[in-house]
């Protein structure tokens, strides 16, 4: 069976759908001796560990060790950029932290360790609360600020003005394959790691460090995730370290595989924040100024906080100009798991703090917000606050008017009021918000790859690259950049592993630019022995070489003899071309100065737009999403179906944050949701009852690989258009230009909080008599 599609069957998808794909755990099966890992976990937020004794757990059958801070050979502490993470913690810093790991030859067995195990804790007060820790000035880092203009007199002088807050909530990543991690010691001290990260080169440091070995004696693999989002950019380093010591204490393979609720309490999520703003604008909803500070909640410890709130604070803006811009962040250390990376890297959040206040601006001026929106759209020759020409981005005006009048937007703006004229008890809201996301790693170093393609004596092909498949497609699209540039079916082209061994100094697979760096470093090596073969081609048709093509498995001049690619390969073996090549790419152009927060982070901007209806029961808050259109641009997309599927898949766990799923930690720093039973994700239930997505036509602008832009990030934050859609609905139920003050989530208790506000604000009889309405 084959799946059909833009010529190429995605390999990656089609073994996971049928079950083949080998996660970590399966690749455990082929080891013998395999012991198992269970963490013993602490019952406190905060707490010093005042004892710890292994006796009454290595008395039990099938215990074979307890791993503490001893069996460390090298460093305890870890971390992707401070080393502030301890392996084994002296001092719990977030409640259900591991302090120590019991080594079994079963899980049961170790898990009864586990339980076994007797340590003595002294506890401390925590600090869980967000804001209590801001009162407590428990900073992680200094403060970053992104800053253009006068704010301060811009908002003195500004004809209105207007203040508010909003608070963002947590996102668990909820990956299908939690986090895992299978270490296989050799000899003298090497060590083999298979790990489900995003950063296998990463892993390789981590473990490196722990086992105090250079880094060229540990291997690490990163076979197809089930799933990273973010939470595996850089959270599989402590289970991978874990597992190596464990290999490195016992001699013998040790597997980590967290289960579902260790993995959601021990593990980072979407950084919460809380924002308060002050925005000046004109009569007509121009903005003038704005002043943000952003609070983010990192948790215990630094991680990617800081990469993550910078991302914040360069995405509020959004589409639009605002002349004087001051936004503040602050990273907050609160006794929690580490935040971490998560679609969208602190962009989504900032994000939604400029849709929210250009919301309550357009609402202060009593216009509808698309058009407040679009009359502050950037112009292209108009620079962001951190000083990057928006350039193309400019072309949102376009994408904006195209979608509004494909998805008739003005109609379904009438039929929405009409239909809230005639039902009391039920409101539809129309809402279009637009995407304008900064694509490569914001620290500029980042964004480099490399790949290596070798081509074997029966025409077969080899690809390697840093790029880790993860359900995104990197694989199916990187591997058809290589199959085109060499006239050949994908099916030909064999991709993987993603190994530290193949490609070296690897950067995570994230920021959406796996393909974009993996596919030209690929395409580069492609391009080397094409130019080789074409020149022994060419020796044998005698004919240029600049004349010699590739395609459907054929090399030679078009329209001339030509030969098979098989033959032009076994040629240039004979002849003693190398049939290997590597490739590097570096993505020219970035520049960023850290202390003015100033430069072009960004080699382009992706961009999109998104028009959400909704329909709220004004009696219980629960909403329907009535039909979303969305029109995307992904340049030239490498591969339609694998596109769409993230702009759907994004979209959709979009929603999920904005409007579902909330992480609740009690005030000991308990999490209260630790399971699908607790913790709401949307379901195919919550998919739109019409759901239209289209390309926008690949424009004149810059893009990546291909003609193509990244795909993977940018689709999540469409779903702003939905929490839009829901405010609208909720101002239906009551008058009044004030802002609807609805959290994120906007579950639909938060729904029903709202418009029971909105509601308070009827004339006392027509409230009376609304209740005896039915629809
Ligand atoms: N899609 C699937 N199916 N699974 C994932 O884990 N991760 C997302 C996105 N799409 C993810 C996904 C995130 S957070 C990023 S950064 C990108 O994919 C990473 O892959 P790319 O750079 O190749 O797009
Ligand atoms: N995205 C994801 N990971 C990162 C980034 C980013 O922008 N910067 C540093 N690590
Ligand atoms: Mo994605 S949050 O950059 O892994």
């Amino acid at each position: 069976m084959k799946a059909s599609g833009a010529g190429a069957e995605p390999e990656a998808v089609w073994l996971k759908v049928t079950g083949r794909q080998l996660y970590v755990e399966d690749r455990a099966r082929a080891y013998a001796r395999v012991l198992q890992a269970w963490p013993v976990t602490a019952p406190w937020a905060r707490a010093v560990v005042e004892g710890l004794d292994p006796a009454p757990a290595l008395a039990l059958p099938g215990v074979l060790a307890v791993l503490t801070a001893a069996d460390v050979p090298g460093d305890n502490h870890i971390g992707p950029v401070r080393h502030d993470e301890p392996v084994f913690p002296q001092e719990v810093t977030y409640h259900s932290q591991a302090v120590a790991w019991v080594l079994g030859e079963s899980r049961e067995a170790a898990r009864a360790g586990a339980a076994a195990v007797a340590v003595r804790y002294r506890p401390l007060e925590a600090v869980v609360d967000l804001e209590e820790a801001i009162r407590r000035q428990r900073f992680l880092a200094p403060p970053l600020t992104v800053q253009r203009g006068e704010v301060e007199a811009a908002l003195a002088a500004a004809p209105r003005r207007l203040s508010g807050s909003l608070r963002l909530g947590a996102q668990e990543h909820f990956y299908l394959e939690t986090q895992a991690s299978l270490a296989v010691p050799a000899a003298d001290g090497r060590c083999l790691v298979i790990a489900s990260t995003q950063h296998p080169a990463e892993v390789q440091a981590m473990v490196a460090r722990v086992l105090g070995r250079p880094r060229a004696e540990v291997v690490v693999e990163a076979p197809p995730l089930g799933g990273g989002f973010g939470g595996k950019e850089s959270q599989a380093n402590l289970f991978a370290a874990v597992a190596a010591v464990g290999a490195a204490r016992t001699g013998r393979p040790v597997l980590v595989r967290l289960d579902r609720r260790l993995d959601s309490r021990l593990t980072g999520k979407r950084h919460p924040m809380l924002a308060r703003f002050t925005c000046g604008f004109d009569p007509d909803g121009r903005l003038l100024a704005l002043d943000v500070t952003l609070y983010a909640d990192a948790g215990f410890s630094l991680d990617l906080s800081e990469a993550v709130l910078l991302r914040a604070l360069v995405h509020i803006d959004n589409a639009y100009w605002i002349p004087h811009f001051r936004a503040t962040g602050y990273l907050v250390r609160t006794d929690k798991p580490s935040q971490t990376a998560f679609r969208g890297f602190g962009g989504p959040q900032g994000m939604v703090v400029g849709e929210e206040v250009l919301d309550r601006v357009a609402r202060a001026v009593g216009q509808p917000a698309e058009a407040v929106r679009a009359r502050n759209f950037y112009r292209p020759d108009q620079e962001t606050p951190y000083g990057q020409p928006v350039g193309e981005a400019g072309r949102l005006r376009e994408l904006w008017d195209t979608l509004a009048a494909d998805a008739g937007l003005a109609e379904r703006r009438r039929a929405a009021a009409a239909f809230n004229a005639a039902h009391p008890h039920r409101k539809r809201g129309v809402a279009m918000t637009p995407v304008k996301f900064g694509i490569s790693f914001n620290a500029g170093f980042l964004n480099q790859a490399g790949a290596l393609v070798a081509i074997y004596r029966d025409g077969s092909v080899r690809l390697v690259h840093g790029g880790v498949e993860m359900g995104q497609g990197v694989y199916t699209k990187v591997r058809q950049l290589v199959a085109d540039t060499l006239g050949l079916d994908p099916a030909t082209v064999v991709t993987g592993p993603t190994r530290t061994d193949h490609i070296p100094n690897t950067s995570a697979t994230a920021a959406s630019t796996g393909t974009d760096l993996n596919g030209q470093a690929a395409l580069r090596a492609a391009r080397r022995l094409r130019a080789r073969l074409a020149r022994v081609a060419a020796g044998l048709l005698g004919c240029d070489p600049g004349a010699v093509r590739f395609a459907g498995g054929r090399v030679g001049p078009a329209g001339g003899r030509d030969l098979p690619w098989a033959a032009v390969v076994e040629a240039a073996y004979l002849a003693r071309i190398p049939l290997w090549a590597a490739g590097f790419y570096r993505t020219p152009g970035l520049s960023w100065d850290p202390g003015q927060a100033r430069g072009r982070p960004f080699a382009y901007f992706a961009l999109g737009a998104a028009l959400a209806e909704v329909e709220v029961d004004g009696r219980t808050g629960e909403y329907t999403l009535r039909a979303v259109d969305i029109l995307h641009d992904a340049g030239r997309p490498l591969h339609p179906a694998v596109d769409r599927g993230q702009v759907e898949g994004g979209f959709l766990q979009g929603v999920g944050w904005l409007t579902r799923e909330e992480v609740v930690w009690d005030g000991e720093g308990r999490l209260l949701t630790p399971g699908a039973s607790t913790y709401k994700l949307p379901t195919l239930a919550d998919l739109p009852a019409e759901f239209r997505v289209r390309f926008l036509p690949p424009g004149p602008g810059p893009a990546a690989v291909a003609g193509s832009k990244a795909v993977g990030e940018p689709p999540f934050m469409l779903a702003i258009a939905v929490r839009e859609a829901l405010k609208e609905a909720v101002a239906a139920f009551g008058p009044g230009p004030e802002a609807v003050e609805l959290p994120v989530p906007a579950t639909p208790e938060a729904v029903y909080q709202a418009l029971e506000t909105r509601r308070r604000r009827l004339p006392a009889e027509e409230a009376a008599t609304d209740g005896h309405h039915l629809d």
